[in-house]
């Protein structure tokens, strides 16, 4: 694992965005892997100024996200592909039909995964996948759990992660108690992993995932075994390793 300390939440952002945007640059019709949450909105800010400076052209990338609430139309304000429209697609020169989000809509969960996984494996698995980290280590949508996921499932959310994401919901009963999300197996198959992190909430999972065993008790844990993945996090969030 690397790790490069940021300052704080902007220096993180950009340096996040400068490998990203590297990836597009050497390989401009990558695919990418992308997430949501609070933590990679300043990195896609950045790629959308840099975009629209003229330095990176998203016409050929494909993106691949990493998880989606089940029972969100894509059209509901708090679904991820709403998310990802609205801090990312809709400002860069992607090709909207090569962005790709788990089907929430789908009340399917066996289809809706088994589909999403056939369409990952079919794209040959993502040249880089970004990731945020839950305070509870998770990644994706992969809770804390006895075993290792392979591929896509459908998964019953924590409470502490229902408590967590009940921030972006006017009320906490309005949070989906169930989740679609690209299992570690797949998020494994990545080329390249570029996990990001910020604030002191996060210092605990971070430690975990650098220092702690490999478990699936932690799930970011396992990216101690991935053979190129880099951790950008502030000071803050790497606290405890210090
Ligand atoms: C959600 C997402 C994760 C994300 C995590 C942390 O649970 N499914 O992909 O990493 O939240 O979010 P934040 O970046 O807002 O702390």
């Amino acid at each position: 694992m690397r790790i490069i300390e940021a300052k704080d939440y902007e220096d993180m952002s950009r340096k996040a965005a400068a490998i990203i945007g590297a990836q597009v640059l050497l390989k401009p019709n990558c695919a990418l892997g992308l997430a949501t949450g609070s933590t990679p909105i300043g990195a896609y800010n950045q790629l959308i100024d840099w975009y629209k400076q003229g330095y990176l052209d998203f016409s050929r990338v494909s993106t691949y996200n990493l998880d989606e609430y089940r029972g969100l139309s894509h059209d509901n304000p708090q679904s991820y592909h709403y998310f990802m429209n609205e801090h990312l697609f809709s400002h860069i020169n992607i090709d909207i039909e090569a962005t790709h989000v788990p089907d929430g809509s789908n009340p399917n969960a066996e289809e809706a995964c088994s589909s999403y996984d056939a369409l990952v494996e079919a794209a040959g698995y993502v040249d880089l996948q970004l990731l945020g980290i839950g305070n509870n280590g998770h990644i994706g949508f992969n809770e804390p759990a006895a075993a290792f996921a392979a591929g896509t499932q459908c998964v019953d959310l924590t409470e502490s992660t229902i408590e967590a994401n009940s921030r972006l919901f006017d009320h906490i009963e309005d949070v989906p108690r169930q989740a679609y999300t690209m299992g570690v197996g797949t998020i494994m198959h990545a080329r390249r992993v570029l996990l990001i992190a910020s604030g002191p909430k996060k210092a605990q999972a971070i430690y975990d995932t650098v220092r702690g065993p490999v478990t699936p008790e932690v799930p970011a844990s396992v990216l101690q075994l991935h053979a190129d993945c880099t951790i950008v996090a502030d000071s803050e969030a790497l606290a405890l390793l210090t």
